[in-house]
This record gives C-alpha cells, sequence and structure tokens, in this order.
C-alpha cells in the first residue's frame, strides 16, 4: 500500500489543530502508521527541504520548521501521496480552496500548516528520514 510522509508544521502545533488535521486524514479512509511529536534540527530540517536549499527562503523556512515541536506521521492508503496533498490543498493557503486544510486554517505560504510528500519517490526518502526504523 502507498505510503507518504505529513507533518503538522509548528504553525499547526501551536494553533491546536493537531486533533483537526488528524480527523481529516482519518475521515478521508487513509491509516496512520506512524506518528511522533518532535523538534527538528537543523541539519534534519535542511535535508528536507534541500531542494529549497538555492531558494531565498530557505533560511527562513529551516527556522520556521525547526521553531517549535512538529508532528511527523506516516500515512497509508491507496495513492496516499496524491489524496493527503488533496485535502491539503496548494502551497499557497490563499490559493488553496476552501474545505483544504490549507485552504481552511492559513493566511501565509511559509505557515501553511501541514506538508506531504510531492511524489511516492519524496516519500520514500522523507519517511527513512524521520523513521528511519519503521519496516
Ligand atoms: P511542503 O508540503 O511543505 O513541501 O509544501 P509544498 O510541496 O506545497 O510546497 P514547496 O515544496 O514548494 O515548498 C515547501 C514549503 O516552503 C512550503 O510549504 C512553504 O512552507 C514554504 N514556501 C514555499 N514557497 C515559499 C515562499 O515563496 N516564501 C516563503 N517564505 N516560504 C515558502
Ligand atoms: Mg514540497
Amino acid at each position: 500500500m502507498e505510503r507518504t510522509l505529513v507533518l503538522i508544521k509548528p504553525d499547526g502545533v501551536r494553533r491546536n489543530i493537531i486533533g483537526e488535521v488528524i480527523s481529516r486524514i482519518e475521515r478521508k479512509g487513509l491509516k496512520i502508521v506512524a506518528l511522533d511529536l518532535r523538534t527538528l534540527d537543523a541539519e534534519t530540517a535542511k535535508t528536507h527541504y534541500e531542494e529549497h536549499a538555492a531558494r531565498p527562503f530557505f533560511e527562513s523556512l529551516v527556522e520556521f520548521i525547526t521553531g517549535g515541536p512538529l508532528v511527523a506521521m506516516v500515512v497509508e492508503g491507496e495513492r496516499a501521496v496524491e489524496a493527503f496533498r488533496a485535502l491539503a490543498g496548494a502551497t499557497d493557503p490563499v490559493q488553496a480552496a476552501p474545505g483544504t486544510i490549507r485552504g481552511d486554517f492559513a493566511l501565509e505560504v511559509q505557515q501553511n500548516i501541514v506538508h506531504g510528500s510531492d511524489s511516492t519517490y519524496s516519500a520514500d526518502r522523507e519517511i527513512k528520514l524521520f523513521f528511519p526504523d519503521l519496516a
């Protein structure tokens, strides 16, 4: 079964909407197979977002994602990567459709509540980074 890495970013934890996000994942029919509340170190954050290393917002993104505890999850189901990206909505929360997580709960592009792997290839890499012991 397909798996994806989902993060409830520090802004989502700070705003007490962990339950809200998890509830949407469960309602959709996706299964949570690993879950952990943790604060990322800069090295892990940089590896996670390495595709954005040359972007002007990279430093700010690393600071944000390491700035407080986040929830890391492995989510499993039919086309889980695409299914979660659809639940999350567009990267820019102003563009994200109402009814999506970002569309309903966020206004700023950096503080957009959740991360979801963008391909099965990324999911593999990210799940190994966050949950190296997961079978
Ligand atoms: P992730 O699931 O978090 O990877 O989001 P995404 O795949 O929808 O977007 P992308 O990978 O392009 O960007 C990664 C993250 O960087 C976004 O989710 C935002 O938190 C942040 N980000 C993206 N674009 C910008 C930007 O223009 N400015 C700032 N400050 N942050 C950005
Ligand atoms: Mg991305």
